[in-house]
């Protein structure tokens, strides 16, 4: 393909550096990117230009990378109500009651994966349901695409709906089930998903953290400090507990293998013991401003901690630029700053670093998957007229970042093969 081709990278001393071709070609081989170049220096070796399509205007990314979103709440994105415990008691433990059934679990796990797609997004961690078969249900399709996945089943066993819950022993029994089966598989990989301190018991919060411990490649995500009234439920449950964080750190999962979704109201010393053992906060900017939990102070976090995710259903849309646009406002009322190369690069390598993926995903080079989202700046017509005006890439980006969502999404590749969109 001949296109714009844009990818970030980050330097030793933590500089993000674009790598950007404005007249590129790339070439796909056996899923994995395996040329790269100036259409110049393509024509220059003796090849044909003529023959590879050529895309330009669109620009060629690294396929966007989602940490944190929750499939059985794609349906009740923007539902109206009070803050996080009321919109979960309210809409987000229906949805999950629902897939109880099986086949309303496949047919969901499909659309969920489609929409990803389409949005833009090539790789995600997923929350799924307390149900077994709907984690299998995504893998399954996850796989038929291909695809890059992280995903775990939901660990509740107090606080929640009873259709919601399962005793601590049998929910890790099927833990250990759908590891065996599920991770390391093609491109699968399973995390720990005890939903947060709230709804679990202490008995359930060690027996994940054995089960961690026990698999040094398991990943773990969970919730931690997002909303004030949770953080207080959080101490009436663990009243032994020093803070929030001190809850999960006492059954071993503050480790480098998690993902904690928002992290908003952290002391200095949650934030520190965070950074020290590596774990990763994900910044969830649409979900924060949607259910008023607060504004992360992204500054307090060292960037390599810091991943960012849609939190859909809290969270009002898929795509990662729409997230990163918020994400932006976040930082403005703040008077911080998120600077757009911060914002392509989290989205991409950043992400998937995360999820410990950074040598296979997250970059346009030879050797890397061919997982590539292809944008079109002229779509939707304010991006197109905006875009026009800008006068070199660190512009541009904002532009994008700012201006465009799933609107502009021409294709997406998952392992060089057509994954949305059409050819020709
Ligand atoms: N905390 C516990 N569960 C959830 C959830 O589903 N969404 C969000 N945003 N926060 C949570
Ligand atoms: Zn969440």
């Amino acid at each position: 393909m001949r296109a714009r081709l844009i990818s970030f990278d980050c330097d030793a001393d933590g500089q993000i550096i674009a790598n950007h071709l404005d007249d590129g070609g790339l070439v796909c081989d056996n899923g994995r990117i395996s040329q790269l170049m100036s259409a110049a220096d393509y024509a220059a070796q003796g090849f044909a230009l003529s023959e590879i399509e050529d895309l330009r205007p669109c620009i060629i990314f690294p396929g966007f990378v989602d940490t944190h979103l929750h499939m059985p709440q794609l349906g009740i994105i923007a539902s109206y109500s009070a803050q996080l415990l009321d919109w979960l008691e309210r809409y987000a433990f229906p949805a999950e009651s629902a897939y109880a059934d099986s086949a309303y679990a496949a047919l969901q796990a499909q659309t969920f994966l489609d929409r990803v797609v389409a949005s833009g997004t090539t790789c995600a961690q997923v929350f799924t349901t307390v149900y077994a078969h709907s984690c299998e249900h995504l893998f399954a399709a996850a796989q038929a695409k291909g695809m890059a996945l992280v995903a775990g089943k939901v660990m509740m066993d107090r606080n929640a709906p009873e259709a919601l819950t399962q005793e601590a022993q049998a929910c890790i029994r099927d833990c250990e089930q759908l590891i065996h089966k599920w991770h390391g598989k093609d491109r699968l990989q399973y995390a720990l998903t005890p939903r947060f301190a709230i709804t679990s018991t202490d008995a359930q919060l060690a027996l994940c953290g054995e089960l961690l411990q026990g698999h040094a490649d398991l990943l773990l995500q969970t919730h931690l400090s997002e909303n004030h009234e949770e953080i207080a439920e959080v101490g009436r449950l663990f009243p032994k507990a020093n803070d929030y964080l001190d809850v999960y750190e006492n059954h071993g999962l503050n480790t480098a293998q998690a993902t904690f979704a928002h992290g908003i109201h952290l002391s200095e010393s949650e934030r520190q013991r965070l950074i020290d053992a590596g774990a990763k906060v994900a910044f969830c900017p649409s979900s924060n401003l949607f259910l008023g939990s607060g504004l992360l102070d992204m500054a307090a976090l060292r960037a390599h901690n810091l991943s960012i995710a849609s939190d859909v259903g809290g969270g009002t849309g898929l795509s990662m630029l729409h997230t990163c646009a918020e994400g932006y406002k976040v930082a403005q009322l703040q008077n911080q700053r998120f600077h757009p190369l911060q914002a392509f690069y989290a989205i991409t390598a950043g992400n998937a670093k995360t999820l410990g993926l950074a040598a296979q995903i997250g970059q346009l080079q030879p050797g890397f998957m061919a997982d590539l989202v292809v944008l079109n700046p002229t779509k939707p017509s304010g991006l197109g007229e905006r875009f026009h005006r800008c006068e070199d890439l660190t512009e541009e980006l904002f532009a994008l970042m700012m201006l465009s969502d799933d609107r502009s999404v021409e294709r997406c590749y998952i392992a060089g093969r057509l994954a949305y969109g059409a050819t020709g």
